[in-house]
């Protein structure tokens, strides 16, 4: 049956091995298997329908987007419209939600909600493994979201793609929380999508880095599997330093740093050493995440308010797969 209205919701994740250059930039086929754990703090709700006419139009909270970004959301909805036998154009209207002004939307959530929903308007029927390779086109972070708890996205080695896509890995119900630190919510001036591609193209660090995520990602689903905090932290947070090494070695080198992040990684290691496990990962920003234990969130929130008053700690628990709100 034909729908008329689709609403979908899909939660951010963060990456704890990162997902850092593509092989393929058109199919969104990563250099390396990434692993991340989706918050329910923060998420994207997007409600997708049919209109006339043949242009799609987008909404973000509420502002009719610039054609710009309504070619990327059509070039999106085009990979679900080539599987359908209806053609009509789409209303996107989508809300993020994120607490007011922290500036974290993630196109990860984005993507995750779109794709869900558009499945079901298109009345498509994929599962959520083949759902995860579509999303995975509109943005690569997004494959993950299709899930909730720890999520694998397994790069695969075909290339058309067929088998790089998300799993399942545990559901992060053992006393697992992660909290950010807004260090500065400005959109960023370099973008994750530019970023790897300089990285990958100019980096000597490069080649280290990919063999490392290779180790690195066995490793953190080894300490997962034995629900080993301390490993799983440590692993976390070196595998996010070698990716923002692999950044200063590239031509020109960049950095997302900014001088309030290092006091942040500062002081969450003072904290760890005052025997609160707690590690930290960054992505293409200044803002620190920080995976911690749930029942010593609130604490090390205390701790790091205390220290930084104007950049309020957000906590947030785990998050559960993208998936829908409402079908009319
Ligand atoms: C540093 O998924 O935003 O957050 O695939 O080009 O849309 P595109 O990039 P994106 O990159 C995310 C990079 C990262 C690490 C991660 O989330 O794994």
């Amino acid at each position: 049956m034909k729908h008329s209205r689709v609403t979908a919701r899909a939660h951010t994740n963060i990456a704890l091995i990162k997902y850092w250059g593509k092989r393929d930039t058109t199919l969104f086929l990563p250099m390396n298997s990434s692993l991340s754990l989706t918050l329910d703090e923060f998420y994207t709700d997007t409600t997708v329908s049919f209109i006339d006419g043949d242009q799609d139009v987008f909404f973000l909270n509420g502002v009719e987007q610039p054609l710009e970004e309504c070619v990327k959301i059509s070039k999106f909805i085009e990979l679900f419209r080539t599987q359908s036998s209806i053609k009509s154009a789409v209303l996107v209207e989508s809300h993020n939600h994120v607490p007011t002004a922290a500036g974290l939307a993630s196109s990860a959530s984005a993507f995750a909600a779109l794709g869900t929903a558009l499945n079901e308007l298109f009345v498509l029927r994929m599962d959520k493994q083949t759902l995860s390779t579509f999303v995975r086109q509109g943005s690569g972070s997004a494959t993950r979201s299709i899930y909730g708890g720890f999520v694998e996205w397994q790069m695969g080695i075909e290339t058309d793609g067929s088998d790089s896509y998300a799993i399942k890995v545990d559901d992060a119900d053992w006393n697992i929380a992660m909290l950010t630190i807004p260090v500065n919510t400005r959109k960023k001036e370099i973008s994750s999508r530019e970023g790897m591609k300089l990285t990958v193209e100019t980096s000597p660090f490069y080649p280290a880095w990919v063999e490392q995520a290779g180790q690195d990602i066995k490793a953190i689903k080894q300490a997962i599997n034995n629900q080993d905090f301390i490993a799983l932290g440590e692993l976390t947070e070196a595998n996010g330093m070698k990716m923002h090494g692999t950044m200063l070695g590239a031509n020109p080198p960049f950095s997302y740093w900014e001088p309030l992040t290092v006091k942040v990684l500062q002081r969450i290691r003072e904290i760890r050493g005052q025997g609160i496990p707690c590690y930290y990962t960054m992505d293409a920003g200044p803002n620190v995440k920080v995976i911690c234990q749930a029942d010593k969130a609130d604490e090390i929130k205390k701790l790091l308010d205390q220290s930084f008053p104007d950049n309020t700690t957000i906590i947030s628990g785990v998050g559960k797969d993208a998936y829908l709100l409402s079908v009319e």
